[in-house]
């Protein structure tokens, strides 16, 4: 059976340079990028080139760019260290946050009492900049806002730039999860002020166990993690030389192709969207996934007419994977707080959300076999077939 990857929002499979890459390193460059002597010097050389070049992607200084295991770690190490050394004692954010975001912020609730205000998003997914000034407007405590930059369940995308300005204008530190949007958008720190932001090189084609946080230097945000001097001592443990050598090749294969691996991936969603529109009566698309210059364009958001909570192992046993985890975060009997957001309860009862996600690896033909899944799928729900022919 010739499977079928439809989950890159989850994670994406490697590229081959990067393998390459990773394979070079792991057999030659073994040094300890700590350690004064030649073997160690050439690993310490390879990680400040990839520093260099994630902060010229970001238009920032190679010495904001610190590395890390991944993107909870990122925002772990952001949020907590913000409330344990810059004196945060308020945290304004939303529902639609990243678990890791979410579990974190409610930890420094609980532990350390720190007070969290919810922005409420409207049915859209959408964020009301109003109620954000307002809730800054509220109080004199010092605050962090964390607001993720492209939803991972349904790929609505925030002006950051808007969030930064907003922030600054009223003192608050601003952190934004970019762990989706980062090497698949243009982002340009130097012209958003944003303080904190994060990223994760699975989600590009980069290696699992490989990430940074950017961190404005002016912010003076500490680590949680201590121990040696590694990363500026704001992230002791010696350096992940092979992981962050896949993150570097990754990322500069991400931007050296950014418009032409963006515009094959619009017209591979747009064909999703229209075949799935055109063959299955009653789809809807969640959020703002289906407006192709508004969302990110590695993630559709679908919604199926009919109730099927084993859609997910039904699509599997053909070979074709996606997420249900967008309803159920990864099996759990509950509905994401997502999808609580954006459906309603009838939707919630008779629908069935299913989230697709793209890379340029994925052609029509794997779309093509999709709908063609679902529509059998469809007819056993009692749900016509549409009569207009997508291809
Ligand atoms: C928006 C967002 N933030 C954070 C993460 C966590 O990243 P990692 O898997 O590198 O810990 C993910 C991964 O799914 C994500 O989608």
């Amino acid at each position: 059976m010739n499977r079928i990857y439809l989950d890159n929002a989850a994670t994406t499979p490697l590229a081959e340079e990067v393998i390459d890459a990773m394979v070079d390193v792991m057999k030659v460059n073994y040094g300890n990028p700590s350690s004064t002597h030649t073997f160690g010097q050439e690993a310490k050389v390879l990680i400040e080139n990839v520093r260099r070049e994630a902060a010229e992607y970001l238009h920032v200084s190679p010495s904001e760019i610190i590395f890390t295991s991944c993107g909870t770690e990122s925002n772990n190490m952001i949020i907590k260290s913000c409330v344990n050394h810059l004196g945060v004692q308020r945290i304004i954010t939303s529902p639609l946050e990243h678990k890791c975001v979410a579990e974190t912020v409610l930890d420094v609730k609980k532990r350390l009492g720190v007070e969290v205000v919810y922005l409420r998003p409207d049915k859209k997914g959408d964020l009301d900049l109003k109620d954000l000034e307002q809730a800054l407007k509220s109080s004199d405590k010092k605050t962090l806002v964390t607001l993720m930059h492209a939803n991972n369940e349904i790929g609505n995308m925030l002006d950051i730039a808007e969030v930064s300005t907003l922030c600054k204008e009223h003192g608050a530190l601003f952190h934004s999860d970019t762990v989706q949007s980062m090497a698949h958008t243009a982002l340009d720190f130097s012209k958003i002020p944003l303080d904190f932001a994060s990223c994760s090189a699975h989600k590009f084609h980069g290696p699992k166990g490989s990430g940074f946080a950017f961190v404005r230097r002016s912010s003076a945000l500490k680590g949680i993690i201590t121990g040696g001097p590694q990363e500026r001592s704001i992230r002791a443990g010696t350096e992940n030389v092979c992981g962050i050598v896949g993150l570097g090749t990754a990322l500069q294969l991400c931007v050296d192709h950014m418009d032409e691996y963006e515009q094959r991936i619009k017209e591979v969603k747009k064909y999703a969207i229209d075949a799935l529109a055109n063959n299955i009566v009653g789809v809807r698309f969640n959020g703002r996934s289906a407006e192709i210059d508004r969302s990110l364009y590695t993630v559709l958001s679908v919604l199926l007419p009919f109730k099927d909570p084993m859609i997910g192992l039904k699509l599997d046993m053909k070979g074709i994977a996606v997420s249900q985890g967008s309803a159920c975060s990864s099996g759990a009997s509950h509905p994401s707080m997502v999808m609580m957001t954006v459906l309603d309860d009838n939707e919630m009862e008779h629908c069935t959300p299913l989230r697709v996600s793209f890379s340029h690896f994925t052609t029509k033909h794997e779309i093509d076999a999709l709908v063609d899944a679902l529509v059998e799928i469809s007819e056993t729900f009692g749900i016509e077939k549409a009569n207009i022919e997508h291809r």
